[in-house]
């Protein structure tokens, strides 16, 4: 296995409290890393760098954990700009486009999702995403769901079946049966994902509902993560809390009891600001989150619906101008906090053993991330050592 040095690091952003500043991002400057293909093998200053098989000279450029997109629709086909446009013009959103991308899928043949889904996928790795998460939920049938899940696993292990995304039109008059079916038979035939997951909002299901597909989930041995308040506060986050989700992801709206709750707990608060940003609504404060104690996350929730985002620096500026976080607490909840929404620790530091995923910026500072929105601040992507 082939050795390379990364060398003149101006920032490095570890992830490791033990390491450089003793940070939470545990920051080091003139750094050196050394990984192998798969693993980070040593990392500290540049002076006292082990030699390796192969060199790379950062110049001065900043270096950061491979971002972890713990919440995507990646898989669609369609798009609808159109209601975007309605919403900056005032209307609000209500979830009910999501059928719109139910029929474009259920349309479209497996090669034409692989190849639209591939494009989305390119442009998150192009901006630093080394590990994603990708939801099932735009077919709401047994055959569709399974089909979406299979296409879900050809990209990732992080695979989320979320039958329960919203009721389709064909059991608008029975939705106990829908919820039975997604319970029942389309569970059992997207056993395979890794998660499930439940729009439980306004216009989708309720808490009760929710509560009946996360333990048919459980039981088919998934874990659980919830998509919760995003619309209003239907009392989501106590479910998400109560079943241990790993996570819960929107909260756009957040009572201070759900903020006791969640800081006593394992769920980590998933934030979602492309979302807040597409459908104009109020962003919740990430800061008030942290301060209590809260583990938060940033993703992209990539969807043609409320977020049509594939740049985790987009997500990364957002939050800090708009959710009250500082650089240093966005970058770390784009990548360490990600990973504590996946439950995974192998991903999102850059501590030795960790994988070796990491973004080398065109940037002195990792605050550039936020610093210069829309600019194109990811030089090289290493996944795993490859560039
Ligand atoms: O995470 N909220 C539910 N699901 C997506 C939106 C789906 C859509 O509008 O197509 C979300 O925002
Ligand atoms: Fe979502």
């Amino acid at each position: 296995m082939v050795s390379r040095l990364l060398t003149n690091i101006g920032e490095l952003l570890t992830n490791n409290a033990e390491l450089g500043d003793h940070s939470p991002v545990g920051r080091l400057r003139d750094a050196a890393l050394v990984v192998d293909d798969e693993r980070v093998l040593w990392v500290g200053d540049s002076s006292s760098a082990p030699d390796a098989d192969e060199r790379y000279d950062a110049g001065g450029a900043a270096v950061v954990p491979g971002f972890v997109d713990s919440h995507t629709h990646l898989i669609f086909a369609g798009e609808r700009s159109d209601e975007f446009e309605a919403r900056m013009a005032g209307r609000p959103y209500d979830g009910r486009g999501i059928a719109r991308t139910v029929e474009a899928t259920r349309a479209a043949s497996d090669e034409q999702l692989r190849q639209e889904s591939g494009i989305r996928l390119g442009a998150l790795r192009a901006g630093g995403v080394t590990t994603v998460e990708v939801k099932s939920g735009y077919s709401l049938d047994v055959a569709g769901e399974a089909r979406l899940v299979d296409l879900a696993s050809e990209i990732t292990d992080e695979v989320t079946f979320l039958g329960a995304h919203v009721v389709p039109r064909e059991f608008t008059h029975d939705r106990g049966a829908y919820v039975e079916l997604v319970a029942g038979e389309m569970m059992r035939r997207c056993a395979g994902a890794k998660w499930t997951d439940v729009f439980c909002d306004d216009g989708a299901f309720d808490v009760d509902e929710a509560r009946v597909v996360l333990n048919a989930g459980r039981a088919a041995g998934h874990e659980l993560r919830l998509h919760a308040n995003q619309l209003r506060d239907i009392g989501a986050i106590s479910l998400a809390v109560e079943m241990d989700c790993a996570s819960v992801d929107h909260c756009t709206y957040v009572d201070d009891e759900d903020v006791e709750r969640l800081a006593g707990s394992h769920t980590v608060a998933t934030l979602l600001p492309g979302a807040e940003f597409s459908t104009r609504s109020p962003y919740p404060s990430g800061r008030r989150l942290r301060d209590a104690g809260v583990t938060v996350a940033l993703a992209t929730d990539c969807n043609p619906g409320t977020s049509y985002v594939t740049s985790m620096s987009f997500v990364i500026a957002l939050a800090v101008r708009e959710m009250g976080l500082s650089v240093d607490e966005a970058v770390w909840s784009a990548t360490r906090g990600g990973a504590a929404a996946l439950r995974r620790d192998d991903v999102g530091h850059l501590s030795v053993g960790a994988r070796a995923d990491l973004v080398i910026l065109n940037a002195p500072r990792v605050a550039h991330l936020a610093y210069r929105p829309g600019a194109s601040l990811v030089r090289e992507v290493w996944r795993n050592g490859v560039e």
